[in-house]
């Protein structure tokens, strides 16, 4: 829920801290800061409360010099978020500093013990308990900077990735991983560590995924040291970095969302590709072909996500009960693995996440691990600890999303649950070649009906928001495929808007939510043509006759709901299966212009971070 970044070598760390800083700081942005060590030896800290933007003006004229140095940017656990609980955090004696991305459960009964041999703390955080933890078994022990770092650890309950420098050492910075990632990026004669690579593309192409229980030491001109907790020296696997940098700006857009809605069309057709082949029409997913027969006998389906990766999932529940008649449950991974759910080995369990890093959904993970299931998961980050914790899986392929509001993950992994009903009921035989192929070529068409969709309404979008930018709540509702779509155009409009916004399937409006209905209240609806067209138009119809305002989401050529509706925005006809993305594409750029129109800060809403690592 942190950004961790750091870099030892020839060159001067700070540009590199502070840029990489701003590529993380999409994982938080409460406070920065960042610690150097200088060529002669001194450290310094530097930190303050705000974004990293609000760093370099307060370091403005300061002496940044030093090629060794680790850098921070903070979603606050642990106290408030200001300069003093900022990381990095020094040890008493100020000999030591340590940045930490994760929680430190322990953090109290180790805070006591360090307290009662007179070590007093400044912050409020878990992380000063830890970097005066590690002061504390080097000078007891006499021993290394990295003895005690593991002595430390060994000590330790809870996730953490850190790294650690030390007054008079500027050439050496050593890091650990326990859930929580962290890469090192190997340069020449140089390193560089982040929690995800995209500090690290442009320096090098050759990292390292640190796994759990690993400590490694990087020390410029040396070769990269990773040992155990035991101090036995682990096996070092070089990956190559497959990441362009144009990913990781904005391309001439105001902002990631704007940029990450609109590169749709190519997102998911990289999602296709190489799975969906166009001539024959054939679906290969490698993951779910090669373990075919977990999927076949499974009891059941049961997936696990949170936030929008869970709106996807009840999208993906219903592809694969419509089309392959397998059951399936769709669970929040933070109630589930606190409820004792019942699992066998019969059961397939689906782990959901862009990030892959979201720490309920890990833990959802290792639950059904320990039953036996079959763990699948459907992620986005290459290497991330989701992908690494799954039996097989499959990767949505949509580049990095730097934006905290997801918007081409949620329609990539919408775009993989398509893949995957198709191959199973195919397998199955549940499904006719003829629908199996209509239902191929109407997913190739996607990314050109999206294409078509953001030409046409993107201008007539940022107008509708103008009208509605201050509107105090809001209602979506839909129904079928479409229901789960009104509960993530709800989530989009609140988190980056700060509007109210709840949910519904439109036919539970008149189960309560229908007394919140006046003027005052705009309704979203949902009203495509599927089975349940009719049902919908009257459930307008009800909203309508109680005052309500109702813009609605239609077909290109609808007559009856339109009429009905005060605004209508038009979208164009595929299956119903598939038209939870094109519907999609309207909410994402409705909850952006609002929050445009608002001027809010719409890549970075407060209180949020792009990756929860925490409970
Ligand atoms: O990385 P994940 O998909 O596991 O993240 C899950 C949620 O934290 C995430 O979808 C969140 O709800 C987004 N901010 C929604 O836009």
């Amino acid at each position: 829920m942190c950004g961790i970044v750091g870099y030892v070598g020839d060159r001067n760390a700070y540009p590199i801290l502070i840029k990489g800083l701003h590529r993380l700081e999409y994982r938080g942005y409460d406070s920065a800061g960042f610690a150097l060590v200088g060529k002669n030896g001194e450290l310094n800290v530097y930190k303050c409360k705000g974004k990293v933007s609000a760093l370099e003006n307060f370091v403005e004229g300061k002496d940044v010099e030093g090629s060794c140095g680790i850098a921070h940017t903070r979603w606050a656990t642990h106290g408030e978020p200001n300069s003093v609980n900022a990381h990095p955090h020094y040890s008493c004696t100020e000999n030591i500093a340590l940045i930490h991305n994760g929680i430190i459960e322990n953090w109290a009964l180790l805070k006591k013990a360090l307290i009662r041999e007179g070590y007093e703390f400044k912050s409020e955080t878990d992380t000063e308990v830890l970097v005066n933890l590690i002061e504390y078994v080097r000078n007891t022990n006499k021993c290394s900077l990295l003895d005690a770092v593991r002595g430390a650890l060994k000590q330790v309950i809870g996730a953490y990735a850190i790294a650690v420098v030390e007054k008079g050492r500027e050439d050496e910075i050593i890091v650990a991983r326990q859930s929580s990632p962290l890469v090192v990026g190997i340069g020449e004669g140089e390193y560089f560590l982040a929690s995800d690579a995209t500090p690290i593309v442009e320096y090098t192409d050759k990292v390292v995924y640190l796994q759990d229980g690993e400590i490694a030491v990087l020390t410029k001109n040396k070769p990269l040291r990773v040992v155990n907790f035991d101090n036995a020296e682990c096996p070092i696997d070089v990956k190559k970095l497959e990441m362009n940098i144009s990913e990781l700006e904005k391309g001439g857009y105001k902002h990631f969302m704007l940029k990450e809605i609109h590169e749709q069309p190519k997102t998911i057709m990289d999602c296709l590709r190489g799975r969906l082949s166009p001539d024959s029409y054939d679906v290969i997913l490698s993951g779910v072909r090669d373990n075919a027969y977990r999927f076949l006998s499974a009891r059941r389906i049961i997936i696990v996500a949170c936030g929008t990766s869970w709106h996807a999932s009840l999208i993906g529940e219903h592809l694969i009960e419509d089309l392959c008649r397998i059951p399936v449950e769709v669970e929040y991974a933070s109630e589930f693995r606190y409820r004792n759910p019942v699992l066998s080995p019969e059961d397939v369990v689906i782990a959901v996440s862009q990030s892959g890093e979201t720490a309920d959904t890990l833990a959802a993970m290792s639950l059904a691990k320990a039953a036996g299931c079959f763990v699948f998961g459907i992620c986005n980050v290459i290497g991330s600890s989701v992908a690494r914790a799954s039996d097989a899986g499959c990767y949505i392929h949509v580049g990095p999303e730097i934006s905290v509001a997801s918007t081409k993950a949620f329609t990539g992994q919408v775009t993989v649950f398509a893949m995957i009903a198709l191959t199973l009921a195919n397998t199955l035989t549940r499904i006719s070649r003829d629908r199996f192929e209509q239902l191929s070529k109407a997913l190739l068409d996607l990314p050109a009906l999206v294409q078509a969709e953001l030409d046409t309404l993107d201008a007539p979008i940022k107008e509708l928001a103008e009208k509605f930018k201050d509107s105090r709540d809001f209602i979506y509702i839909g129904r079928g495929y479409e229901f789960p779509v009104a509960l993530e155009g709800a989530l989009k409009l609140k988190e980056v808007s700060y509007i109210h916004a709840d949910g519904y399937p439109a036919a539970e409006m008149k189960h309560g939510p229908i007394a919140l209905i006046d003027k005052t209240m705009p309704v979203l609806a949902i009203a495509i043509p599927d089975a349940l067209y009719e049902k919908t138009a009257s459930n307008v119809q009800e909203v309508k006759a109680r005052g309500g305002v109702v813009i609605s989401v239609v077909s290109n050529d609808d007559e009856m709901v339109s009429k009905m509706s005060d605004y209508a925005i038009r979208v164009p006809v595929t299956d119903p299966c598939l038209m939870p993305v094109l519907v999609s594409i309207p909410l994402q750029l409705f909850a952006y212009y609002i929050a445009d129109a608002k001027g809010l800060d719409v890549d970075q809403p407060r209180n949020l971070a792009k990756s929860v690592t925490v409970e």
